[in-house]
Parts: structure tokens; C-alpha cells; sequence
């Protein structure tokens, strides 16, 4: 039997199908502006670096607002979002400059915007930020935080879910 030869694959569509058929946890990450004034925006990109110490990474697209923030800060945030925040998803991915108006939230040692109500929250201290291409890998030692149980929203297929675990009444 002849097999019939395989279309060239479409990198970026292959990229884009497979990269979204990745299920992921969904995080808000915020940070101070030279100004002073908050920073935020949703991630899929977050992840657990390293135990020794505690730390996360987060990639970072130049193009953000949010970008100087978190690249230079010496601090950013790290929310994991909870089942029924996928409109706080949606908000921190758009493009509105008003978003800490619509959330609530305060400032860890006077200066870092922290939001209200999440799944988590790591607090890190910047340790690394190297660019690569047209994001930046930024690294940050956690030094502090909170965390309660709840189910994550997850991420797939372009959409927000409820990921697994014993649903509360907070959600
Ligand atoms: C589910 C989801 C995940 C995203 N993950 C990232 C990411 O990992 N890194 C990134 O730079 N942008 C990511 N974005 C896009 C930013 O959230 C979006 O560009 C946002 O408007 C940036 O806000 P800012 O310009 O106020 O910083 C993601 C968007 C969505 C909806």
C-alpha cells in the first residue's frame, strides 16, 4: 500500500493546536510601576522553578504594559485564580487601564499590589529576568504568601473551566 506523503506541517498552527490542548492553571501577575502606580495581567505561563529555594518563573511579552513593572520591580505577585475568577482572567488580559479599579486589593509592605480573594498568592522576590526574542523569563524567590483550598480555573482550548478538587461555597 502506498502511504501518501505528508503535507509540510504548519509550525505555527501546529504550535498554536498543541499549545492549546495544553490544560493550564491560570495566575494574575502584578507588580509596581516606576511611578508607583500597579500593574497586572493574566498568565498560563507561571510555573514552580525550584524548591531551593522556593521559586516560580513567568514569561512576560514585551509588548505588556505590565512589562517594566515586572522585569525591573524588585518585587511581582503571584495570584492563582480560583474557579469562579474567570472574570478577573478576562480583565487582567485585557487591555483596560482601570483594572485595579474593578478589583479589590492592597499593597504588601506598602508598595506592591496584592489582589483580594485568590486561591493563592505568592509574593517573590525578583532574582533573575533575562530576555529571550520578545518575551522575558522572569524568576523570583518566594518570600511570602497565603493559600486556601478551592478549585483552580484552569485554561484549554482557548476557554476557562473549573479544575478539579472539592468544590466550597466560595467557589
Ligand atoms: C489565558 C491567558 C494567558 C495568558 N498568558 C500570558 C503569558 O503567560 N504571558 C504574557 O505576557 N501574556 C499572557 N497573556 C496575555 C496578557 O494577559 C495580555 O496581553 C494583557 O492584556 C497584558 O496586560 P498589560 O498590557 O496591562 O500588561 C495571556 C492571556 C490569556 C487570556
Amino acid at each position: 500500500m502506498t502511504v501518501p506523503p505528508t503535507p509540510a506541517p504548519d509550525v505555527q498552527a501546529l504550535f498554536k493546536a498543541s499549545m492549546s490542548a495544553l490544560a493550564s492553571g491560570v495566575a494574575v501577575v502584578t507588580g509596581t510601576a516606576a511611578d508607583g502606580s500597579p500593574r497586572g495581567l493574566t498568565v498560563t505561563s507561571i510555573a514552580s522553578y525550584s524548591a531551593h529555594p522556593p521559586s516560580v518563573i513567568v514569561c512576560v511579552d514585551e509588548t505588556c504594559n505590565s512589562y517594566a513593572a515586572l522585569t525591573t520591580g524588585s518585587h511581582f505577585a503571584a495570584h492563582l485564580l480560583h474557579a469562579a475568577q474567570a472574570d478577573v482572567a478576562k480583565l487582567f488580559a485585557s487591555s483596560a487601564t482601570d483594572k485595579f479599579d474593578q478589583v479589590s486589593w492592597t499593597r504588601w509592605d506598602d508598595r506592591l499590589p496584592v489582589l483580594n480573594d485568590m486561591l493563592g498568592v505568592v509574593v517573590c522576590r525578583r532574582i533573575s529576568t533575562t530576555v529571550l526574542g520578545d518575551h522575558a523569563i522572569v524568576v523570583g524567590e518566594v518570600v511570602d504568601g497565603s493559600m486556601r483550598e478551592g478549585q483552580p480555573l484552569v485554561y484549554w482550548r482557548r476557554g476557562f473551566y473549573e479544575g478539579p478538587g472539592i468544590a466550597t461555597e466560595s467557589g
